[in-house]
C-alpha cells in the first residue's frame, strides 16, 4: 500500500463491537465470540507493533458492561486473565509495553493483580505502547480527574489549562489517539476517551471484531491517509 508518502497515526485506538453477532452468525455462544474476538486483539495487535504504531488503545471492557449477565461479565474477566497468561511472552518478544487503565474498584484483586505483574514485566519494553482498558468510560475518567485535583491540590491555580488538565486524566504522557476505529456497523462512541477524541478521524467498518485482521486495519489506515485534518482551522494554501 505504499507510495511513500502516507502517514502513520501515532495512536489508533478501537472499539471492538460484534463479537455476540459473529458468535450468533455461527451458531455459537456469546462467550465464544468474545474468544474469537481476543484472537483478532492478538493479530491486530502484532500487525500495529509490526507497522511501527506507537499506541494501540482497546476498549475490552467498558463501565457500562457490568449491566450485561453475569455469566458474561465472569467470561471476559477470565478471558482478560487468559489473555494476560497467555500473551506476556508474545508481548515481550515483540517488544511491547502494556498498560491497563480504567476503574480499578469493581475489579477482583486477581484481575489488578495480574494487569499490575503484566505492566512491570512489560514495562520497559520500547516497542508499542498497548492500552487496555478495563472498567473504563471516559465520563468516569473526566470525573476522576477532577476528584484527584480536589483532592491532591484543594485550591489549584484557576484557571486550569487544557494541558494542567490532561495531566489528570489516566492517560497522561499518552497522545490523543489520531484514528478511532469501531467495528460491527454501529456508528457511536459509547463513552470510550471522551476528552482525549475530540478531533480523533473516526473509522467504522461493518467487519464484526473477531473476523477483524490485516486487510481490515489496512482499509482503516489507507482512510485516514485520505482524511485532511485541519483541527478546526482552514488549509495553508486557502
Ligand atoms: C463488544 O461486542 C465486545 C466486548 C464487550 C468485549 C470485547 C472483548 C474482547 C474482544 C476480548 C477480550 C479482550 C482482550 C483484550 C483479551 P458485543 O458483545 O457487544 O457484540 P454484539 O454487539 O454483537 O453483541
Amino acid at each position: 500500500m505504499s507510495n511513500g508518502k502516507e502517514k502513520l497515526p501515532e495512536h489508533v485506538c478501537i472499539i471492538m463491537d460484534g463479537n455476540g453477532r459473529w458468535a450468533l452468525a455461527h451458531g455459537l455462544k456469546r462467550n465464544d465470540g468474545h474468544r474469537q474476538g481476543a484472537e483478532a486483539v492478538r493479530a491486530v495487535t502484532e500487525y500495529a507493533a509490526e507497522l511501527g504504531i506507537a499506541y494501540l488503545s482497546l476498549f475490552a471492557f467498558s463501565e457500562e458492561n457490568w449491566g450485561r449477565p453475569k455469566q458474561e461479565t465472569e467470561a471476559l474477566m477470565t478471558l482478560i486473565l487468559e489473555y494476560i497468561r497467555k500473551e506476556t511472552p508474545n508481548l515481550m518478544k515483540n517488544n511491547i509495553r502494556c498498560v491497563f487503565l480504567g476503574d480499578r474498584n469493581n475489579l477482583s484483586s486477581g484481575v489488578v493483580e495480574r494487569m499490575d505483574a503484566c505492566m512491570e514485566t512489560t514495562g520497559n519494553n520500547t516497542g508499542m505502547t498497548l492500552i487496555i482498558f478495563v472498567n473504563y468510560s471516559g465520563k468516569w475518567d473526566v470525573l476522576q480527574a477532577v476528584n484527584r485535583l480536589l483532592e491532591t491540590t484543594p485550591t489549584p491555580e484557576l484557571p486550569l489549562s487544557y494541558e494542567s488538565f490532561s495531566g489528570y486524566l489516566t492517560t497522561v504522557g499518552i497522545p490523543d489517539p489520531d484514528l478511532m476505529i469501531r467495528t460491527s456497523g454501529e456508528i457511536r462512541i459509547s463513552n470510550f476517551m471522551l476528552w482525549q477524541m475530540a478531533y480523533t478521524e473516526l473509522y467504522f467498518t461493518s467487519v464484526l471484531w473477531p473476523d477483524f485482521r490485516k486487510p481490515d486495519f489496512e482499509a482503516a489506515l489507507k482512510a485516514y491517509n485520505n482524511r485532511k485534518r485541519r483541527f478546526g482551522k482552514i488549509e495553508e494554501s486557502n
